[in-house]
């Protein structure tokens, strides 16, 4: 008998089919719909596999309640929607999509960096509303990329990424992990620098950790008062890295710049969200990885994993 699996979202027919080969499949066929809770929680209840988005909140009593589960198999780098913990002591192997989405998250993280700088959002906006009326020497102007100083807190693969794409614009790189990756320190020129420095000599600061218990709130508003007034931070990680309160606080008082965000506390955004009310901020529906090459291919290997650990083979990439 074939193993059975649940699918939690609609994806490119090429790789259910490839699924179907050896898995029966159950899909939750709606792309613009989450699966609800409870009906996940009856689906899980059969199946060998799972493969499911960041959408999904793999949590303890769903997993205790999937008693025949062997894979979660999560379709994003970032695991944080799995208790992980509960998914170990019950033998189940969780796995992500590393690498694939490296470079796109990277050219995402570039692009949001360089539409808040220069101002692109409101610029576009300010010519569609017919505010154009003259060339003028301040006319929307932002903050220079060139030259500057990018501090990168979380030098995983995506943050190496974007320090190679900085070295285009001549900026000087420093970094803050808990490791220091000293080969990264020759090859890239990068420096190790302490989480406050990097803070406080920054005029880019890049959020790129994982998000843990331990960096919930990294940003907060003893961050944001150390940084420059014409700092700008961007966050394509994960929304509770930054406290958003004190990043609303931080923008208003012009403690710093501006922020570019592809990433919130809550996903999808609030329309009440104060944040949205800020000329000086950049938001994004959370589309890092979003082109249609690297979807696939995380869509691919998404697929590949669950596949793996439904036959009992070891998955490329397994995270616990
Ligand atoms: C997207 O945010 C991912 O973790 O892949």
């Amino acid at each position: 008998m074939k193993p059975k699996v649940l699918i939690t979202r609609k994806l490119p027919e090429g790789i259910i089919k490839k699924i179907s080969e050896v898995c029966t499949v159950e899909l939750w066929d709606e792309e613009e719909t989450p699966i609800p809770q409870e009906e996940l929680a009856e689906k899980m209840i059969n199946v060998d596999g799972v493969l499911c988005l960041l959408t999904e909140n793999i949590d303890k009593k769903l997993i205790d309640g999937s008693p025949k589960l062997k894979v979660i198999s999560n379709m994003a780098v970032g695991y944080n929607n799995i208790d992980i913990e509960a998914a170990k002591k019950k033998g189940i192997i969780v796995t992500n999509t590393p690498d694939v989405l490296t470079e796109t998250t990277a050219d995402l993280t570039f692009a949001l960096l360089m539409a808040t700088s220069r101002r692109l959002i409101e610029a576009s906006t300010y010519l569609r509303n017919g505010d154009w009326k003259t060339w003028s020497p301040l006319q929307l102007a932002g903050q220079d990329i060139y030259n500057s100083t990018l501090g990168i807190i979380g030098m995983g693969r995506i943050g190496e990424a974007i320090a190679k794409r900085a070295l285009g614009f001549n900026m000087n790189i420093v970094y803050y992990n808990r490791s220091r990756k000293l080969d990264m320190e020759q090859s890239l020129n990068v420096q190790y620098s302490e989480l406050d420095d990097l803070l406080k000599e920054s005029d880019f600061i890049v959020v790129m950790t994982p998000y843990t218990p331990q960096t919930t709130n990294l940003i907060s508003e003893r961050e944001f008062k150390l940084m420059k007034k014409s700092a700008i931070l961007i966050n394509t990680s994960r929304g509770g890295i930054v406290d958003e309160k004190a990043l609303y606080d931080a923008l208003v008082n012009k403690e710093i710049y501006a922020a570019g965000l592809d990433v919130f506390e809550t996903e999808p955004i609030n329309l009440n969200n104060r944040l949205l009310t800020l000329p000086n901020l950049v938001a994004l529906p959370h589309i890092g990885s979003s082109s249609i090459n690297t979807r696939y291919k995380m869509a691919n290997l998404a697929a590949e994993n669950l596949i793996a650990g439904v036959l009992g083979n070891r998955p490329k990439h397994v995270v616990s």
